[in-house]
Parts: structure tokens; sequence; C-alpha cells
């Protein structure tokens, strides 16, 4: 070989073994970053863990504060408000009733008929909008005769048929934030959630707004009960099987309510019903116990939220913030790697990611999971491998996992606090394997993410399984309620006219 040729090949091994080296270098460079992501869904995975033995913990606390809450004013972060409603729907009412239903991502407008027996509840009419966005930091004056003008439309489209005798229309307000009732027809907003910023409407009276509002409209429309999305849904529970004494809501936002003896509304001494009992908006959003699994990125997204230091139960399981716990963790990935190529400016916008379409991830069942792809597409986040989908597909999983097994703590809890967890409650000081003798009790569940968000529900109904025990867990029921907040309002204005 001559020196020419001698000199060439060494030139050429020495490029071989550079471009070997580069890609050894790249191979070495991206296994170490996807390393730091696994690292990352690791620490993830054991700041969210919910091993039975802590949901306990959660079911202990939420039962110890339900106790807190009931013995004084401001005696827990839980309110234990109370609703003036003693007497739930039997079945037997009979009219035509209205709701007007203000949650955190829809209003609804409905009608009921109903004609004094169970199977006789026809839901004549419902009509389902998105609440637009400007009104959720506009003026009470606003918000109102924007509700107003809507209930106008719904009635204008029924003609005359469903006022025939030209009765006052009676109307259910069933209004999904905190309020302290001075009647079941009135009381005043506490605070606001889910995003809503009225800073006006605060301390005012909830029921008198709409009134004012539907007569300046010159509706014939009586605000007759100003209703808990909670306290609809156990209506409507009630109003079906005798056995529902709780009803919780997972939707946008979270709470509970539940059947309580009014002599164990200690605040409130002398309370007389005829029931004997009284439906308490417990107001679980605001649960905090040291016992919940909080991570760094339910801190950040506590601070930057607009009622930071409040709802932390409710910012871990409910649906408007699912999405962005989702989000700040590939969020984070993407800060720390580049699996998800160049940085996408959309990932860091709070809460762009909606939890419908963290459910529409996770239960992606494509072969190459497509629906992930287009979602994260959306996101700016374009031609991600299979294998960075799947650890997406795990994040959801992880965050969603959580938020149903607190949620079934939740449930538990109230269930121990009423003394039917098969425990005795928190006082009896009975051991677990001494099950009570158990009456059926049923609990009612309504909202968005319970009813579509199939892993969420998986989740929540095989932790309270766990948590209860096979033999307990026999006899809780829980049953799904759909638009049972609104119907359930409806019903609980029949009920107070019959
Ligand atoms: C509100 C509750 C409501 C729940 C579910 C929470 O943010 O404070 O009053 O029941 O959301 O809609």
């Amino acid at each position: 070989m001559g020196k020419v040729a001698v000199a060439f090949a060494a030139a050429a091994v020495v490029a071989a073994c550079s471009v070997a080296a580069v890609m050894v270098g790249r191979r070495m460079k991206s296994r170490r970053k996807w390393r730091t992501v696994v690292e990352i869904l690791k620490e993830l995975e054991d700041a969210c863990d919910t091993p039975v033995g802590r949901l306990r913990q959660v079911v202990d606390a939420m039962a110890v504060e339900m106790h807190a809450g009931l013995a004084s004013e401001g005696g827990s972060k839980l309110k234990m408000l109370l609703t003036f409603v003693d007497d739930l729907p039997k079945g037997t009412e009979k009219g035509t009733y209205y709701a007007l239903h203000l949650g955190g991502t829809y209003f609804r407008i409905l009608r009921v008929h109903l004609g004094g027996q169970r199977s006789y509840l026809d839901v004549q009419d419902v009509e389902r909008h998105p609440i637009p966005s400007h009104l959720m930091n506009s003026t009470s004056e606003v918000l109102f005769n924007f509700l107003a003008f809507s209930l106008e439309r719904f009635i204008e489209k029924e003609g005359n048929g469903s006022n025939s005798q030209g009765v006052k229309r009676e109307l259910a307000f069933t209004f999904s934030f905190p309020v302290k009732h001075t009647s079941i027809s009135s009381g005043v907003l506490i605070k606001w959630t889910k995003g809503f910023e009225i800073s006006e409407m605060v301390g005012k009276d909830i029921a008198e707004c709409l009134q004012g509002a539907l007569n300046r409209r010159g509706l014939d429309m009586h605000v007759a009960a100003l209703v808990n999305d909670t306290v609809g849904a156990l209506s409507l529970g009630y109003y079906h099987d005798p056995d529902t004494v709780v009803a919780v809501v997972f939707g946008t936002g979270s709470n509970a309510c539940y059947l309580e003896r009014t002599d164990a509304i200690i605040k409130c001494q002398g309370l007389l019903t005829t029931s004997g009992s009284m439906v308490v908006n417990m107001e679980w959003g605001n649960f905090w116990s040291s016992h919940l699994p909080r991570t760094s990125y339910d801190i950040d997204l506590d601070a930057e939220s607009s009622n930071s230091n409040d709802m932390g139960f409710e910012k871990m399981i409910a649906g408007m913030y699912l999405g962005d716990i989702v989000r700040r963790v590939i969020l984070r990935m993407s800060q720390e790697s580049d699996i998800f190529g160049p940085s996408s400016s959309l990932l860091s916008e709070p809460y762009v990611l909606r939890t419908n379409s963290v459910s529409a991830m996770h239960e992606d069942d494509t072969p190459e999971l497509q629906e992930v792809a287009r979602i994260l597409k959306d996101l700016g986040v374009s031609d991600v491998p299979l294998k960075v989908r799947k650890l997406v597909v795990k994040v959801c999983d992880v965050v969603t996992r959580r938020a149903g097994r607190l949620a079934a703590a939740g449930i538990a809890g109230i269930l121990k606090k009423i003394g039917r967890d098969g425990s005795g409650g928190i006082t009896s000081g009975r051991s677990r394997n001494e099950v009570l003798m158990q009456k059926r009790t049923v609990v009612a569940v309504e909202g968005g993410l319970y009813m579509n968000y199939t892993m969420f529900r998986e989740y929540m109904e095989e932790a309270l399984v766990e948590i209860l025990g096979e033999e307990v867990s026999q006899y809780v029921v829980v049953k799904a309620m759909e638009d049972g907040s609104s119907i359930g309002s409806a019903l609980l204005v029949a009920s107070l006219q019959s």
C-alpha cells in the first residue's frame, strides 16, 4: 500500500471513530436525559403514593374534622354548613318545577314534571351551556342579568303549554359555591371557588340577587330554594332510594353533603327540625390533613391560583385541577430533558391542559397512542416517540389514581362519622374486625369527572372497597346521578310545596 493510501485509510478510521464517538456521546446524553425523566416520574409516584394505611389516616382525619366543624363555627377547615333542608323529596310530589344550575364550567336550566309517584318523574327539557369565561370575573349585575336572560329564553321556548294556568313558576337555584344559609331560600356567598372572582358578591344574598334580576326582566318566577349542587344530588338520590344519606360531587370542583342528626350539630344548639336531622354541606374541598400526599406541583399550583391556601383537597381531586397537575409534570420533564423536542411555550400556560384531555390520553386504547399524540400536538409538542407517549399516560395515571383514592378516603370518612363504615364511628373504640350490624347506605355521586372519566371512577370505587373491606362494602352502594344536582333541586322545591 502506498503512503497516500495509508494516509487515506488512517483518515477514514479517524473519521469513523469520531462519528462513532459523536453517536455514542449522543446516545449517552439521550440516555442520561431519559434517566432524568424517569427519575421525575419515580419521584412523582413516590410523592403521590396512597397505600391503604395512609388512606385510613385520611379517613380518620376527615371524620375528626367533621366533628370539629360541627362543634363550633370556625372549629375546622370544614365549614359544615347548615342547609335548612330537613326533609328530602319522597316521591309523592306533584307539579311542574324549574331549576337553574350555576356550576363551575356549565350552567343548566331544566323543567321537571312530577306526577305524584316516583316513576312519574319527567325531565322535560334540559339546556346545558358552557359559562362564558368573561362572566367569571364580571360583576354581580352582569352575571345575574345573563342568568335571567337565559331563563327568559328557556321559558319563551316552552310557549304557554307548561304554564297554562298562569301560576307563578317555582324555581330552584342550584348554586355550586359555599353559602351561609339563613333559610332554605336565602343565604350569602362565603367565597368564590373554581376560578370565579366577582369580589363584590361575597356577603350578598344569592337568591335575592337572582330574584332581583328576574323581576327586572318581568319574569313571573319565584326563587323558592337556594341549593348547593351536592344537596341537589342527595335529593334526587333520596327521591329514588331513601337509603341515600350522602352525596358527593366530582366535577370542576368537589364537595359532599350528608344527612346529620340535629343533636350532633353542636354549634347550633336547640336547632329543631321535624325530621330530627338536617343536610349538612361539608364544603370538603377545603379539607386539609398532613396525611394528604402533597407534591411540589400541588404547592406551585396552589401558590399560583386565585384562591391560594384554600381548597387544598379540591385542588388534589377535582376536575379543574387534575389537568394542570399533569401539565406541570410534563412541563418539568420537557424543561429538564429534550424528550418533548424544542420547548413549547403553550405548555407553560396554566390550565391549557384540561382534565377531559387527561382522561382521553389515559384511556387511549389505540396501539400507537394516537390520541395522546394528537393532544400533545395541540399543546405544541409534535412527533414524540411512542415511549414518551407511554410516559405521559403514566403521569396521567399517577395523578388520577391519587385523586380517585383520596376521594374514596373522603367518602369513607363520612361513613365513619355517621357510623356506617363498620367500625362504629370515631368514638367507639371498636376494633376494625368487630363489624357492626350494617345498614344499607347509598352514596349519590354526580359530576363530570366521575361520570366521564372511567379510570377515576374505577380507582375511587376500588379504593373504597379496599378501605372498608369486602364485608362492609356490600352494604355501601355508590349510585351515579346524572344531572342529579339540578333535577334534585327542582324536586326539593316540589317537596317544599307539598
Ligand atoms: C364549591 C362547592 C361545590 C363544589 C362542587 C366547590 O368548589 O365550594 O360548593 O359543591 O365545588 O361543585
